[in-house]
């Protein structure tokens, strides 16, 4: 049995496995990286990744659904995501090996919910790429437009989307509506332009030749400059990072002197639902902090300098994040904003027509977005590397270059991974998987402190959350929420006992599952927790951190729940045909059963 004795004992560092096992001999040389990141550096990378897609695009959509009142959304998750920072922060600070919350995961819980974890975290890194990489490109491509540089339209859109646009255009024409009618109408611009693309992209074999090119080649672009090494990807990011924050903070400065207060009524116009339609967008402009902790193995000073720039990369973000969403909301109404490039369009004709800043934001968003491509590029070879030390994934996927010093074949894998779905897939469905996942992961890892104190297992860590003790607090905050719903909406009680959707009767199965049993799941999680902080004194950050982040898994919707939970399988059936027998944990346990037959 791998217990968290064995790897504090061990010291789990550079050429080790998590479960303790040392690489050596030559071996052990092609499985070190180079130390060379401080402070500074981890947090401009931190800021790297957090600072993308989801300020340069996803704010729009959901600033249109909630309104001004979106900041609060966007400081609840910054709580939470606080809260989840510092339970990594935790786990960095002790166990500093680059799988992130995978080998947090591996420490508490075990080998098979590590590689749930690990297998999620592709969901979080890969899938999150493909986001920022359309997202990349419609921005890279309004950017040339903007300079009489046109690419083929049927080259910029993926065919998920184009494939969806023909379809829709095609039943209202099946319907008898015709083409000018349904131009006329207005409701199908979107529409309209990729049933057109889709008529007249060239054809391979009858197949309509419609895919993101941009995105594929910027993939490639970056998975080459993580290949070269840590040490070319950081000088990059760290020059990139300071372009953007220039750029955003040029935003937030010009932009507020447009506000205009009368913007900010009604603050919440269609109510808290209206908010909450947000989360997915919201959450995914946080993610990135915990990419962090995957360079553990490549820092000078892991356990002080990991706490340190997840903490001040997630403060400096949310900071920027509040101000852009105030400002936003202020300077036109808020249901123009659902747009896929809200931060150039409230400076254009519609807004403060300022088309030189409009120039600005476009070639900032396009930094942007490639340092977070860098930073989850950087990530996703590392937590491989790390599974595959512990013979989860293939002993290849652990090489290093010996002369770039990085996980080479892990590094091209990202590469394809990432770039090949970027072809065909939409931008909203990645976004939202990407969250899903995200929040699962984070939940696991505060979960995982929470086990560890339950088990009186201490962790051997610099830095440690202070501890308060949630034996009353927790219960009594849980009852003040109760009770604050219930005040807020007396209907709630009776809402939860219904079967149908009181706003839309129509939804049947779908709100069952996708309102009602996330909901009763959840309270059922917060009753065994307000449970177990009574009986075990349980700190209460981590509790706090669970809390929110299953919260917030609640609100994500039926759909992107069974995609969700579809991959999750996948990932189960690959453990048990390929990890389960080739990992070390399985190799130690056969090697002691022989031992004692
Ligand atoms: N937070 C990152 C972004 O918004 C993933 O692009």
């Amino acid at each position: 049995m791998i217990t968290w004795k064995n790897l504090s004992r061990k010291k789990v560092f550079s050429g080790e496995s998590t479960t303790g096992v040392v690489a050596q001999g030559p071996a052990a040389a092609e499985h070190v990286l180079r130390r060379s990141l401080g402070t500074l550096d981890l947090t401009s990378l931190g800021v790297a990744a957090i600072i993308g897609a989801g300020i340069f695009s996803t704010i729009g959509n959901a600033a249109a659904a909630g309104g001004p009142a979106i900041v609060f959304l966007f400081l609840f998750t910054a709580v939470a995501c606080g809260f989840s920072a510092l339970c990594y922060a935790e786990f960095a600070s002790a166990i500093p090996v680059a799988g992130s919350a995978y080998t947090y995961a591996y420490a508490s819980f075990g080998e098979l919910v590590a590689w749930i974890i690990g297998w999620d975290l592709i969901v979080e890194y890969a899938i999150g790429n493909i986001a920022v990489a359309i997202s990349w490109s419609q921005y890279f491509t309004s950017l040339l437009a903007s300079y009489g540089i046109f690419f083929p339209q049927f080259l910029t859109i993926d065919m998920m989307s184009a494939s969806k646009g023909y379809q829709q255009i095609s039943s209202l024409l099946a319907q008898g509506q015709s083409l000018a009618e349904i131009t006329a109408s207005g409701l199908h611009t979107q529409g309209l332009r990729f049933y057109e693309l889709w008529l007249q992209a060239p054809r391979i074999g009858g197949v309509p030749l419609v895919c993101d090119l941009p995105a594929l080649l910027i993939t490639v672009l970056i998975t080459a400059i993580v290949f070269v090494g840590i040490e070319e990807s950081r000088r990059t990011s760290n020059f990139l990072v300071a372009i953007k924050l220039a750029a955003v903070a040029l935003v937030i400065i010009v932009g507020a002197s447009y506000v205009s207060p009368a913007n900010w009524q009604p603050f919440a116009p269609h109510g808290i639902s209206g908010v909450l339609q947000g989360v997915s967008g919201v959450f995914f402009a946080y993610i990135g902090f915990d990419a962090l902790s995957t360079t553990a193995e490549e820092c000078r000073d892991p356990q002080r300098d990991l706490p340190r720039g997840m903490l001040y990369a997630l403060l400096i973000c949310t900071v920027l994040y509040i101000l852009v969403a105030l400002v936003l909301t202020g300077m036109v109404p808020y249901y123009k904003l659902g747009v896929g490039d809200p931060l150039s369009y409230v400076f254009g004709p519609e807004g403060a027509n300022l088309p030189w800043l409009e120039g600005v934001i476009n070639v900032s968003a396009v930094v942007a977005l490639a340092t977070v491509l860098l930073v989850f590029q950087t990530g996703q070879p590392r937590i491989w590397m790390v599974m595959s030390r512990d013979g989860l994934l293939p002993p290849i996927f652990a090489r290093i270059h010996p002369r770039f010093k990085t996980p080479w074949f892990a590094t091209l894998v990202t590469g394809v991974v990432v770039a090949i779905p970027t072809l065909f897939m939409s931008l909203t469905e990645v976004t939202d998987l990407s969250s899903i996942g995200t929040l699962f992961a984070f939940s696991l890892v505060s979960g995982g402190l929470l086990k560890l104190e339950m088990d009186g297992t201490k962790l051997n860590s610099r830095f440690k959350i202070t501890y308060i003790n949630a034996k009353y607090i927790f219960p009594l905050l849980l009852l003040a929420c109760l009770l604050g719903v219930l005040y807020l909406n007396p209907q709630a009680l009776v809402n939860f006992f219904s079967l149908v959707d009181p706003q839309h009767p129509e939804a049947g199965l779908g709100y069952v599952l996708g309102e009602k049993i996330p909901l009763s799941l959840y309270l059922g999680l917060m009753l065994g927790l307000a449970v177990l902080c009574f009986r075990n004194n349980l700190s209460l950050v981590p509790v706090l951190a669970l809390s929110s982040c299953t919260y917030l898994m609640t609100e994500l919707g039926t759909t992107n729940w069974l995609r969700f939970g579809l991959w999750l399988l996948v990932g189960m059936a690959i453990y048990f045909l390929y990890g389960h027998k080739h990992s070390r944990l399985g190799e130690e346990q056969s090697r002691s059963s022989l031992a004692r037959s």
